[in-house]
This record gives C-alpha cells, structure tokens and sequence, in this order.
C-alpha cells in the first residue's frame, strides 16, 4: 500500500521511524508491504515514486538539500498525481477552522484515499460531514490516535464489543492536565511551575492552553461521542472548565477528605462536559502523571476501564500505525 504522510511533528517523525523499523515484521506477519512514497512539511515534501529512505529523512539535518525534497510541494495541490492509496494526516489540531487538515483530508477522499488521521480539530468540528463523504466515495477513515494516544478505543468497540450500545463515557482525556494535577498533589507545587515542567517533556500542546483550558479534552469527547455513543455533536456543544483556577490550596483540603481533583470528560445523558471534578483516592481516575483512562459504560459487557499513554511520540504512532495495517488488509 502506497502512503503519503502529511505533517512532519513529533507523531509524523515518530511514526517514519517505527516504520522503517518494522516494515519487515508488519510484511511477514500480515503480507501488506507499507511504501511511503511522500511526506510533506509545511514547506515542501519528500517525495519518491519508488519508496523513500524514511531513516534518512528523520535524521536529515539540512532536509532541503536532500535528493527527495521538493520544494513548496502541497499535499492538496499534488494528490492526483501521487498515485497513493492512503493518507496520514498528522498536522496539529486547529479546533477554530480544523484547517490544514479538514482540506487534507477532504482531498485525500476525493483522490480516492483512505485516511488515517490523529488529529483532532477536523473530527471535532465536521464528524458527521467528513463520516458522511467518506461513505459517498466509500473510502475510510480510522482515528485511533485522536483520543487517549495509545489506548485502543475506537479498535476494541469495533472489533470486540460489537453488538454492544455504548451508554456512557468518562475519562481523563488530556495527559498534561493529568500531569499538572498530580504534580501539584505529590509535590504542592503551584499550577505554572508544573505548566513548565509538563511542555518540557514534550506532551504539552503547542498552544498550551489547548490543554489547561480543556480543549483538547472537549475535542477528544466530541470525537468520543459521535464514534461511539452516535451521538451527533460537535466542539461548541461541550460545557468546558479548565483547570488555571485550581490551587494547591483546594486540592489539599480535597486530600484531607479522601479526594482527588481530577480534570474529567463525560458524556452522561447525552450531556458533554469537562471540568475539574473530585474522585476518590481508590477511584479508577486516581491515575497518576501523564496517563489517561477511558471508561465506558455498555449495555452487555458492563463497565470498561482502559488505562494507558495518552500523549507521546511512539505511543501516538502506535495507534496510527495499526490503523494504517488495518487499511492495508482491508484493501488487500
Ligand atoms: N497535549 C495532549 C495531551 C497530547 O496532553 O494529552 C495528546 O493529544
């Protein structure tokens, strides 16, 4: 199956690694061979009809002088002649316009690509739009990375629960505001020390107040909820409070009667909000550090609690790479 990646951060040059590591491995396990034939910057792209050097462009250090890269290549402008099977769309999140990805992704499904995306800003704002094009073409798009990074949401309600009603969604969706949380109970530190220390790992948004204001999580349960409960819905529906206004003062009077305050989505009711809520210290959100946790409420299995990484290069690309396997079985 032929690829064109769009976006070059830290999901996209992560993603280029693991597949260059584990190309042989997804051929000889699953018989689809991966060939990433374009991977396009803001600026440009590498592009090579027979397969780039994907190690090679991770570690480029002066990109545009290598024998691939075209310079001002544009992924909308250049689909038709690509010849690519399906897209990966991987720019950052932009939950005003979804722009440049909503236009990537709607072109990738008029050239007739499948699509496999994380990010979040063109699903939480056009689910039922993009979902509704993508049938009329009858192409797909997978989204596993766009909510909770790591976990397999959307994969497990799809191929093991599949006849169940999905009723309720609650989850800690957003692994900074996790991370400045814990940090301020652990260690009493007040709320912008923490901010630092959480975009110096790497997790953080670009704009960090995507995460502290809960965008990112009301993004991430829009997405939730039209995938999984059926519920039509888009970012302006979600009630949302951030966390700025949590000092270490309350979450200690919070400590004193056996609570945690933890920054929570939920879609109960038909009703999605995010806000700081308080949850028992023996509570499955009393998750530490940048974890999320997802739980779902179904009619047959009853409650789910997923617990894992939600943020992070390689966890992200985990999700994104079994999507792109999931695309090229299917389309074998
Ligand atoms: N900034 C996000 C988070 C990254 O902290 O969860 C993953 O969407």
């Amino acid at each position: 199956m032929r690829i064109a990646v769009i976006g070059f951060g830290t999901v996209s040059k992560s993603l280029l690694k693991v597949l260059a590591e584990k190309s042989k491995l997804i051929l000889n396990a699953y018989g689809v061979e991966i060939k990433t034939v374009a991977v396009f910057k803001r600026d440009g792209a590498f592009i090579n009809n027979n397969g780039l050097d994907l190690e090679r462009i991770v570690n480029s250090q002066n990109y545009r002088n290598e024998v691939d890269w075209v310079n001002s290549a544009d992924f909308n402008k250049l689909a038709g002649e690509l010849n690519c099977d399906c897209a990966v769309e991987l720019t950052p999140t932009n939950v005003e316009t979804s722009e440049p990805g909503l236009s990537h992704i709607k072109t990738a499904l008029e050239q007739n690509m499948d699509v496999v995306t994380a990010n979040k800003g063109p699903l939480a704002l056009y689910y039922p739009e993009l979902m509704d094009l993508a049938n009329q073409v009858k192409k797909r798009i997978l989204f596993e990375a766009t909510v909770a990074g790591a976990i397999p949401i959307f994969n497990l309600v799809r191929n093991t629960l599949r006849a169940n009603k999905i009723i309720s969604v609650k989850g800690i969706l957003n692994g900074t505001t996790n991370y400045i949380l814990s940090r301020m109970t652990s260690e009493k530190l007040p709320f912008k020390i923490v901010l630092k220390e959480a975009q110096k790992l790497g997790f953080a948004e670009a704009d960090p107040s995507y995460d502290v204001d809960g965008i990112d999580a009301a993004a991430k349960l829009v997405i939730l909820s039209n995938a999984l409960l059926k519920q039509e819905c888009r970012f302006k529906d979600v009630n949302r409070q951030g966390i700025k206004d949590i000092t270490p003062e309350a979450i200690e009077l919070a400590r004193k009667d056996g609570f945690l305050i933890k920054h929570l989505a939920t879609n109960e009711n038909g009703v999605l909000e995010v806000a700081p809520r308080l949850v028992e210290v023996d509570s499955s959100f009393a998750v530490n550090g940048s974890l999320n946790v997802v739980k779902l409420q179904t009619d047959l299995a009853k409650d789910l609690t997923l617990i894992g990484r939600g943020a992070g290069g390689v966890e992200t690309a985990s999700s994104v790479l079994n999507d792109i396997i999931e695309i090229a079985i299917l389309r074998r």
